[in-house]
């Protein structure tokens, strides 16, 4: 079995996965949205904080199964630097007492073997990773080689859904509250221009779209709650039209058999349902583990364990920023 363990950002989280089958065995997660709400975003250093007392109280949890394992995984990159630390340090110490191997994990590819808990891998695949930190089309050919086709050249899909939540008083993260908004409110009553519309460029840019709302928000003196709802539906329908415009030109290059998306952001069921209509077959993750979960390090960490990437105790380092 495989111990694997996620803090990148603000949830905590520790799985067990079974190597021969990829069954999940344990899993728990501590989300931390609460105590970062208020804030309207998460702070690194309440969230590393928050990490020290969740993790052990998890990792106390998972006792019967250490006689079984063979490493520990651990989301070593990217993320916040602080909230890495964390997880990584009680990797080391378990890898220490334990006397087993330790497996660092890219947090890209954990998302993207959230597809596969508890399942075989299928590739070739196309990917659209939608989450707080990213928003990027893969190419993904196997475990090492996964290519970016695109990425957004300021904020993230995700972080946009964050930003408006908060410019329309509501709280973090805002993905669900918009989407939830969204539902009740007309798509059509204003009429934000999607981003790049006419540039050839194959990126992404949610920076521009989330002033137009604030210009908005801005223009009324009050909002009621319809309005609200209007402005959520209004902007959630742009801001997945540029993914999907921008997609369809994708796809005129690469033809993919199959197509996933992956991250905290798919779990929005009006992308999934545009992004349905445009796909020939769309694979997507159950919805709890769509957000950052340690299910998914562990099945990445199996693919780890099977190429023996195995990294030294004093050799392991968190990268905040590199991609897959
Ligand atoms: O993957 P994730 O849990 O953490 C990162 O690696 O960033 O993604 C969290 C992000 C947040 O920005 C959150 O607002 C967004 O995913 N999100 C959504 C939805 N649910 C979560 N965005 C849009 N619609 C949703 N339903
Ligand atoms: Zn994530």
């Amino acid at each position: 079995m495989i111990l694997s363990i996620e803090s990148s950002c603000d949830d905590s989280s520790i799985a067990i996965t079974r190597i021969k089958d990829f069954k999940l065995l344990f899993h728990k997660k501590i989300s931390q949205e609460l105590e970062h709400s208020k804030y309207g975003g998460v702070v690194p250093e309440l969230a590393a904080r928050l990490h020290a007392k969740a993790l052990p109280y998890i990792l106390e949890q998972t006792r019967e199964f250490f006689p079984y394992l063979k490493a520990i995984a651990v989301t070593n990159e990217p993320g916040l630097s602080v909230t890495l630390v964390e997880g990584v340090s009680m990797a080391k110490a378990l890898s220490l007492a334990l006397n087993i191997p330790l497996l660092p994990i890219n947090h890209l590819k954990g998302h993207i073997y959230s597809l596969f808990i508890e399942k075989q891998e299928i590739f070739p695949l196309g990917v659209l990773l939608v989450s707080g930190g990213h928003t990027q089309v893969l190419e993904v050919s196997s475990y090492d080689k996964m290519d970016v086709l695109a990425s957004t050249l300021d904020d993230s899909f995700g972080e946009s859904f964050d930003k408006v939540s908060k410019m329309l008083g509501f709280g973090y993260p805002g993905g669900a509250i918009i989407e939830n908004l969204a539902k009740k409110g007309d798509e059509d009553s204003f009429s934000f221009t999607v981003p790049l519309s006419n540039s050839p460029k194959m990126a992404f840019s949610y920076s521009g779209l989330k002033n137009q709302v604030r210009l908005c928000v801005e223009s009324f003196e009050s909002l009621d709650e319809q309005t609200k709802c209007n402005i959520a539906a209004s902007f959630q329908k742009v801001a997945v039209a540029h993914l999907t415009q921008k997609l369809k030109k994708i796809f005129k290059a690469h033809s993919f058999q199959n197509f996933a998306i992956v991250g905290g952001a798919s779990a929005n069921l009006y992308l999934r349902e545009k992004l349905q209509s445009i796909t020939k077959t769309l694979h997507l993750a159950p919805l709890e583990f769509c957000s950052d979960n340690a299910a998914m390090i562990g099945r990445a960490a199996i693919k780890a364990y099977e190429k023996k990437l195995f990294c030294k105790l004093d050799d392991i380092r968190v990268n905040p920023r590199v991609l897959v």
